[in-house]
């Protein structure tokens, strides 16, 4: 695969998603401030790939920062933060990350630090954030593997794969560790209107994996459900509620309700930056509006008549009910989510 976000000496480089699978270039940012609108304008998008992003867009931030001592240093840091936490509301992670890098800022600072010591805590702090997550959806691959039948056919919605983290995937991570177990895999992609992450992204990583793979559109999920011969459905989290509830992508839902009536599992991949106990249900989960445009048009396209009012909220939460267990790096939680959430939560890293 090719990297989603990496360094290129003092700049950050992330393939740009907006274009794929139609041309795969590049866009290079030199300051945070275009790591923040890389973010913005879906660039780089999926929860644990934007958290890495914002990691990463403050460090390079303190990289240029011109500052001599701490307390100007800090003043930078505290905007840049907030600049990375204005770009998306869904996703946990990217908070997630952003308290991460304050927490290493402190840590140095009240160490007696020198801002060129900060600087490079700050450094080591993003590219652990981005090693971790590497590291973590190869263990959620790992138990969500175990979930898979020897033969399985499997929808998924949106875009959890390489792409949305720092490589690998966490829905399609799982479809990835199952393949290299040597299970015989075909995968359901739902195009993922409007911003097409299934057909445009998640087609794109099986078919350069040379994994089964078919595209349908939202539309047709039902049907195929009803035709049967679906083993089960894997998608990625945005956030995951104290109890349970799952904020993914817009359709998730309806797609979760249909698993449900056709009696077939419904796991979801998430790692455990992406679980919210301080959130307690859905309902508290902000809900990201995006531009009316991804709805009027498709590419360059207009396809409504001017005049219709438009809605094109970007996620929507799938009550606990639904869910059949939630894969983590840590272990697999099972209903009842409040106590294995929570217990989840407490494992410490690499000890489940
Ligand atoms: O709007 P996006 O493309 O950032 O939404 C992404 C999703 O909803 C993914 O399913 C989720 O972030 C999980 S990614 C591992």
């Amino acid at each position: 695969m090719l990297p989603t976000i990496e360094w290129k000496g003092d700049s950050v480089v992330m393939i740009d998603q907006r274009k794929l699978p139609v041309s795969e270039v590049y866009v290079t940012c030199k300051t945070a401030s275009e790591v923040a609108k890389a973010i913005k304008t879906m660039v780089i998008r999926g929860a644990p790939a934007i958290g890495v992003a914002a990691a990463m867009g403050i460090a390079l931030g303190m990289r240029k920062s011109k500052a001599t001592g701490t307390k100007q240093f800090a003043t930078e840091f505290q905007k840049i933060c907030d600049q990375m936490a204005a770009t998306r509301p869904t996703a946990v992670n990217l908070f997630w990350a952003i308290d991460c890098m304050k927490k290493a800022f402190a840590a140095a600072a009240q160490s007696g630090a020198s801002v060129d010591e900060i600087r490079q805590r700050l450094d080591e702090e993003a590219l652990k954030i981005h090693d971790e997550d590497v590291a973590s959806c190869r263990a959620m691959g790992a138990y969500g593997a175990s979930l898979v039948p020897q033969t399985a056919r499997i929808l998924t919605h949106c875009n959890a794969g390489a792409l949305a983290t720092a490589g690998y995937g966490t829905a399609l991570g799982v479809i990835r560790a199952a393949v290299e177990q040597g299970k015989t895999i075909a995968v359901l992609a739902d195009e993922t209107r409007p911003f097409l992450q299934g057909a445009r992204l998640t087609a794109w990583e099986l078919v350069k994996d040379g994994i089964d793979t078919t595209v349908i559109t939202d539309n047709m999920t039902a049907s195929m459900m009803q035709q049967g011969g679906l083993d089960l459905v894997v998608v990625g989290a945005d956030r995951i509620a104290a109890n349970g509830d799952v904020a993914n992508k817009i359709g998730t839902y309806g797609v979760a309700v249909l698993a449900k009536e056709h009696g077939i599992p419904f796991y979801v991949a998430a790692p455990i930056s992406t679980v919210d106990l301080n959130t307690p249900d859905g309902s508290h989960i902000p809900i990201e509006e995006r531009s009316d445009r991804e709805v009027t048009h498709v590419g360059s396209v207009r396809v409504t008549p001017e005049g219709a009012r438009i809605r094109n909220p970007a996620f929507d939460v799938t009550p606990a009910r639904f869910v059949t267990a939630i894969i983590t790096e840590r272990g697999i939680a099972r209903p009842s989510y409040e106590a294995s959430l929570a217990e989840l939560c407490r494992t410490p890293p690499g000890r489940a």
